[in-house]
């Protein structure tokens, strides 16, 4: 039996105990075999005999049961220590942030003009009727309304539909001169491939003294800005329309994906319109209590020159938060 003892003790895998298991306790096994003798045993011997092979049993299933459980320790603690975790090492992949490409257009921008002096505003986004239109000679029932899908609550509050009316809200605060771009996100009810519900704007304003601003300062200015942020491109200013500005113009960069040779991005027409100016209308000046003063302003859209000059092609997809886009602004 001793044997028996070792072999349970030394067994070194769950495989090996099995074999032991089938040949000590198994159908054909030692104990079987030990229990047959006890037929050809005399029977004043039988109980004796029988006794120690039951004590024998008692003890093989006492060693091989613990043995068993040893194995099994063995093999999770094994398993634990190859499939291990180190919680406290630095992960190799530690992934570095990035700035949004809207936002790095936007500080791209904000960088020029506080270089030229102008300070940066910002105002609230749920403006009154007043800031938004009324002061931007925008009245009540003007058809140039429509050109702004707007967000309305109640009590003639609303989602400002531009930056504009940070120019007002700074006018009523500070006395002239007025040097100051406002940077913020802006509402329309829209929604197609150049258009989302909300975008970003800068708006740029300069009051001074009466026919101190001319239309040549707001063309020198707004030319050096866009070759700042698009390179070497023609500039071109086209006559337009604006409530809050007159003369107003919009401002075409020659198109920098064909060079003004005409392709899809620019409808074949060689240039691109990257923003909107003209010269500050008397009726703004009016609704903000300024007077002999003389001023330009313009504004423009953020995410249309981040997708120029990223070359992206559907604006929504700015705004997915795709991790793989942004990715490639880092
Ligand atoms: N507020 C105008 C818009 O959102 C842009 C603009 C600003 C035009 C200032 C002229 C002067 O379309």
């Amino acid at each position: 039996m001793k044997e028996w003892y070792d072999a349970i003790e030394s067994a070194e895998s769950v495989g090996k105990l099995e074999e032991i298991r089938i040949a000590v306790f198994g159908k054909k096994g030692v104990l079987a075999g030990e229990f047959a003798k006890m037929k050809s045993i005399p029977n004043e011997e039988k109980g004796a005999f029988a006794k120690t092979l039951n004590t024998h049993k008692a003890a093989l299933t006492a060693a091989f049961n613990a043995r068993k459980e040893l194995l099994a320790l063995e093999a999770l603690e094994a398993a634990m220590k190859a499939e291990a975790i180190d919680v406290t090492l630095y992960s190799r992949k530690s992934g570095r942030g990035a700035l949004h490409p809207v936002m790095q257009t936007m500080d791209r921008i904000v960088e020029y003009f506080t270089a030229m002096n102008f300070s940066v505003k910002t105002g609230p986004m749920v403006e009154d009727d007043f800031h938004n239109f009324e002061a931007l000679n925008l009245p009540k029932y003007h058809p140039a309304r429509d050109m702004q899908d707007t967000f309305y609550f109640k009590d003639e509050m609303l989602l400002r539909t531009h930056t504009s009316p940070v120019q007002i809200r700074t006018m009523m605060r500070h006395k002239p001169p007025i040097r100051m771009i406002a940077p913020g996100a802006v509402f329309r009810r829209d929604y197609d491939l150049t258009h989302t519900p909300m975008f970003h704007q800068v708006e740029g304003l300069l009051v001074d003294e009466e026919g101190k601003v001319s239309f040549a300062n707001l063309k020198f200015i707004l030319e050096d800005f866009l070759k700042y942020m698009f390179g070497d491109v023609d500039v071109r200013f086209r006559p337009s329309f604006f409530p809050f500005t007159e003369p107003s113009a919009e401002v075409d960069i020659s198109c920098i994906f064909c060079k003004g040779d005409g392709c899809r991005v620019c409808s074949k027409t060689g240039w691109l319109e990257v923003l909107g100016c003209g010269i500050v209308d008397p009726n703004v000046f009016k609704a903000v209590g300024y007077e002999e003063v003389s001023g330009y302003a313009f504004g423009l859209g953020v995410e249309r020159f981040a997708m120029l000059i990223h070359r992206i092609g559907d604006l929504r997809s700015l705004f997915e938060g795709d991790i793989r886009l942004l990715e490639q602004f880092q």
